[in-house]
């Protein structure tokens, strides 16, 4: 039951990890495979998914020097986060979709905190305040070292924390996420993003479907498609079956 005591009836996964991870494209192809199942999804990520939060997203990543405090990016980061989960995924978890969320919370722990020096439980704080007790059903963590991550980015890809930030951030910014994932073993998955994308999706299809048990069917990557897989998630036809919210 949320805060206001609506209830979700979706599912929300989040992909985490540090740098050049493969996040992106697995976010991207899990919302193909369930979209080519009839299952609905909206596919989304921080910062973003909203007009406030795209503004946000900009300011955050390719703001000019001097570069904002850690405190004042943990603050943009949720102000974004607020708005992406009123106006998108309360509302897509409400109506029983799958939610892919490329980051979340986790990221601000794991950059503000580990990378940064903020305190977590203030951190924690403030995304309660951001968000109440809306939290990921399944996290996916995809995991590498910090230099094949950064030498895999393509110049228009490059931010503000890879320009500016040193490699040790980044690798605390890794041990950081692992840490989460080691406290919390039955929310995360963690994934070895040296594999191929193949074995990685293969892997994160293998999670959600155990995560989602019986109430939908995910084929595998190999598998035929159900041709009536979205009445399994929900009893509205007329619904978009993908929402994209970039
Ligand atoms: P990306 O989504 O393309 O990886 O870019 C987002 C960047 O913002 C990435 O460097 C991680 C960083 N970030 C934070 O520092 N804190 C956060 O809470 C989030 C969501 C992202």
């Amino acid at each position: 039951m949320h805060l206001d005591g609506k209830r979700r009836s979706g599912f929300f996964l989040t992909l985490e990890g540090p740098e050049g991870s493969g996040k992106s494209t697995q976010a991207q192809r899990l919302a193909a495979r369930l979209i080519d199942s009839g299952i609905p999804c909206t596919v989304t990520r921080e910062p973003g998914g909203t007009a406030l939060g795209e503004a946000v997203r900009q300011i955050l990543l390719h703001s000019p020097e001097p570069s904002p405090v850690p405190a004042a990016d943990a603050l943009l980061f949720n102000a974004a986060r607020a708005q992406l989960a009123a106006e998108v995924i309360e509302p897509a978890l409400e109506r029983g979709e799958i939610v892919i969320c490329d980051r979340f919370g986790d990221s601000t722990l794991a950059y503000q905190g580990y990378g940064a020096g903020l305190p977590l439980e203030a951190l924690r704080d403030l995304q309660s305040f951001a968000v109440g007790d809306l939290r990921p059903d399944l996290t996916v963590l995809i995991d590498l070292p910090v230099e094949d991550g950064l030498r895999r980015k393509q110049p228009d890809q490059v931010t503000r924390f890879e320009e500016r930030a040193d490699v040790e951030f980044h690798r605390r910014v890794r041990d950081g996420f692992l840490t989460l994932a080691a406290s919390e073993p039955d929310r995360f998955l963690v994934v070895d993003g040296r594999q191929t994308v193949e074995v990685i999706e293969d892997s994160i299809l293998q999670a959600l479907r155990a995560g989602l048990g019986s109430r939908v069917q995910v084929p595998s990557r190999n598998e035929a498609v159900a041709p009536d897989a979205s009445s399994q998630i929900t009893s509205e036809p007329e619904r978009s079956s993908l929402r994209m919210n970039r």
